[in-house]
């Protein structure tokens, strides 16, 4: 009987030993997947952007090629910050192409809200529910950062959006700033001191006019 019952606390010792040395790959398994889409969300958004702001260049309508400048780049270190969580999980990003249409500035400007307001309404707080299951606070940390950056961006698309259908584009801000760390972004205007996100001082943002 004493056997079995040591037997017994041995297994179950080792079965809470054998979960806690659960390696990367299996104790954030969700959390990966979500990463990996995560990646190709925004870098296809980066490119689409950068794309998006050709065509606005090409209308004369430069208040709103630099806001679509400066959002390609806050996607791309939103990109970049998913993959660099992606390489310390052991896991990188899958091979793709990415897809987009370039249409008119004002259909263009309509799929960016579109597109930012799935991300922060929908995908992001679901992906964020998951890390933190999963206890993934290096996930949590990256789609915070995207998340909260997206909410601006739709709103920026937005007043471009407004401005356009009003004719009044050069009331537009004509300058952007982005934080190289988490890809905030703001308009000149409303510049801060440091990054309200991730606490980055105001010389390192990158400037787009
Ligand atoms: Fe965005
Ligand atoms: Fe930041």
């Amino acid at each position: 009987m004493k056997r079995i019952l040591l037997y017994s606390i041995v297994m179950v010792l080792s079965l809470a030993l054998l979960g806690g040395c659960k390696g990367p790959a299996e104790k954030y398994a969700k959390t990966i997947e979500n990463l990996k889409a995560a990646f190709k969300g925004e870098t296809t958004a980066s490119a689409k952007y950068a794309a998006f702001a050709q065509k606005a260049r090409q209308d004369s309508l430069p208040q709103i090629a630099v806001l679509f400048e400066a959002a390609s780049k806050a996607e791309s270190i939103h990109a970049g910050n998913h993959k660099a969580v992606l390489e310390k999980y052991g896991a990188k990003p899958d091979e793709f192409t990415p897809e987009f249409e370039v249409k008119t500035t004002k259909e263009n400007l309509q799929a960016a809200i579109d597109g930012e307001t799935y991300e922060f309404t929908t995908m992001y707080p679901d992906f964020l529910a998951v890390a933190e299951k999963e206890g993934s606070a290096d996930a949590k940390k990256s789609f915070t950062w995207a998340m909260d950056t997206e909410k601006k961006h739709a709103e920026f698309y937005k007043q471009a959006l407004a401005a356009l259908d009003a004719n009044n584009v050069a009331s537009l801000s004509a300058e952007y700033f982005v934080c190289p760390k988490c890809g905030n972004t703001f308009q000149a205007a409303n510049v801060e001191e440091k990054c309200s996100f991730c606490m980055t001082p105001k010389d390192k943002f990158i400037d787009f006019k």
